[in-house]
């Protein structure tokens, strides 16, 4: 069976590392897996006074493709040592309604990537305590703390042969872990 796995990219820049990373991802996946981008830059900032029925059809619309998919993908980079304000926000939005959120259950994983030393270690564990809080299964291992990722591509977009390895590693044992938990 093929499972969708909706990814989330915690940057909105158009030459972002980490949607890049999330390209990536998508091209080496197993057949198993069929990766979609599923766009946050257009949620506006929550607000419970418009969150009421009918919801923004933003919302509506994100929520539906999150409720789509098998599994969830976050790939994020570091703002402030937390993740970036829009892929906060998209976690908010598709928490709520309260008792219908988007995210329950599903299986899931997060890869954080930084031209920094530390692979945004913090923003990779803010989000996995949010998910933890919304049921989702975040798969533990391998853990995905990317740093030095200001050389993953060159200026032709080729992916770089140091980092593909794991890119590799990181997807299979996500395939596996999907193929248990979804
Ligand atoms: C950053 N950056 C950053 N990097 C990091 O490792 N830890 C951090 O806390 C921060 N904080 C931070 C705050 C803000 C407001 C910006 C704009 C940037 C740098 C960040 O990792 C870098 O810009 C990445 O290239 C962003 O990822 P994308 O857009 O390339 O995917």
């Amino acid at each position: 069976k093929t499972h969708k796995v909706a990814v989330l990219v915690g940057s909105l820049r158009k030459a972002s590392i980490n949607r890049k990373l999330a390209l990536a991802l998508a091209e080496l996946a197993p057949a198993s897996l069929q990766l979609e981008i599923v766009e946050i830059g257009e949620l506006p900032l929550y607000n419970e006074d418009i969150d009421v029925d009918p919801a923004p059809p933003a919302y509506s619309a994100f929520r539906a493709k999150l409720k789509g998919a098998d599994a969830l993908l976050f790939v994020t980079p570091e703002y402030n040592r937390s993740m970036p304000a829009p892929m906060k926000n998209a976690i908010d939005v598709g928490s709520r309604p309260y008792g219908q959120s988007a995210f329950s259950g599903k299986p899931g994983a997060v890869l954080s990537a930084s031209p920094g030393a530390m692979g945004g270690f913090g923003a990779n564990h803010h989000l996995r305590q949010c998910m933890v809080f919304l049921d989702v299964h975040m798969m533990q291992q391998p853990e995905a703390y990317l740093g030095g990722a200001g050389s993953f591509f060159d200026d032709s977009g080729t992916l770089s042969d140091g980092i593909k390895p794991f890119l590799q590693k990181f997807i299979d044992a996500y395939a596996a872990w999907v193929a248990k938990h979804a």
